[in-house]
């Protein structure tokens, strides 16, 4: 039996649906180790001869040494939509692709609304009560939360998930404003929404989403001036990337109750540090970065990252490229 034609890195285990699809050509091989523990040396030695690697979280820190020391990578996949753990200028340089699997917008919005919720309306403390039995006088203003509806949703980022954060808060009868480095003008009459400096998004609205990426730009853009141009009513959603809001500010305005409260899905460090102030504030919802742990969606993100890895091993142009500038393949007229 001729023996299979390519070498594949996975960080970790992967959907079955992936996993099937890629074995039929390729040798895969996983980084034995906790992801957050990857080291540059890791990957050195479990890609030394990887035609491919899928980085299937946003912990693995793919850097310029990574890069410059696989001598046959011609492609490093992401199972996901961000790639700021990837040095993709150190990729260009030396002709590797970096590509996405931009499928998860749909559910990555979902959880963004369950972590509002779950805060508006005290769900996951009221259900701690019920759990611990101490529900024993029925008390109709005890939890007592806010409404959701109607209210005014201001959203940091107008990309996929923004949109569909938008489309949502449609749903829920509220006025939707949003601020993106780029005014999107066509995008925003389609979604009946109005664009905002960022300071006046953070004045009007009473719920704010966070749902950019993690670029040289965004970092550290919600500091603690941000949060003093917000309402004290103001709950503050992140599924973006944790270090797109200063730390200490955020511990600091929560503490103070400068803001009601923050629902967060992503840190600036993952696992979040057992010693993380964020830990022990009762005006938060922490969930460990799972907005996108579906089922479903893990199945559209290992298939999307394997099509993306086969494609350029096949000598085909990537469909979701973060520097298609590389592209060889001419494209069909
Ligand atoms: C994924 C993410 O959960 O897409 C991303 O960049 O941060 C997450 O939604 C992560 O990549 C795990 O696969």
């Amino acid at each position: 039996m001729l023996g299979k034609r390519f070498r594949v890195v996975i960080t970790t285990q992967i959907h079955e649906e992936g996993i099937r699809l890629l074995e039929r050509e390729a040798e895969i091989f996983f980084a034995n180790k906790p992801l957050n523990l990857l080291t540059s040396k890791d990957f050195i030695e479990v890609g030394k001869d990887a035609d491919a690697i899928i980085l299937v979280t946003n912990v693995e820190k793919f850097t310029r040494e990574v890069i410059e020391n696989l001598p046959k990578l011609r492609v490093v996949a992401r199972h996901g939509v961000g790639y700021d753990n990837v040095d993709v200028k150190a990729a260009s340089e030396r002709g590797i692709y970096v590509t996405t699997a931009p499928v998860l917008d749909e559910t990555v919005a979902d959880q963004a609304f369950a972590l509002l919720l779950c805060l508006a309306r005290n769900i996951c403390k009221g259900h701690n009560y019920v759990m611990s039995k101490e529900w024993k006088v029925r008390d109709p203003y005890k939890f007592i939360g806010i409404d959701v509806w109607g209210k005014t949703v201001g959203i940091i980022g107008l990309g996929r998930i923004g949109s569909r954060i938008a489309e949502r808060a449609q749903g829920f009868k509220m006025r939707v404003l949003y601020y993106d480095i780029l005014k999107k003008t066509e995008l925003e009459s389609q979604l009946g929404i109005e664009y905002r400096l960022l300071s006046e998004l953070l004045n009007e609205s009473d719920f704010i989403f966070v749902a950019s990426p993690l670029t040289d730009k965004t970092r550290g853009m919600i500091s603690y001036d941000e949060f003093a141009l917000m309402k004290h009513s103001a709950l503050l959603i992140n599924v973006a990337r944790g270090s797109i809001i200063n730390h200490d500010a955020l511990v600091k305005a929560l503490s103070e109750k400068r803001i009601a409260g923050a629902g967060l899905d992503v840190y600036d460090i993952e696992p979040a540090p057992l010693d993380d102030p964020l830990l022990s504030l009762d005006n938060v919802i922490l969930t460990p970065h799972l907005a996108s742990n579906t089922i479903e969606c893990r199945k559209r993100m290992a298939v999307a990252a394997v099509e993306e890895v086969l494609r350029v091993l096949h000598g085909e142009n990537p469909r979701y490229a973060v520097n298609p500038e590389i592209n060889l393949v001419p494209n069909p007229k």
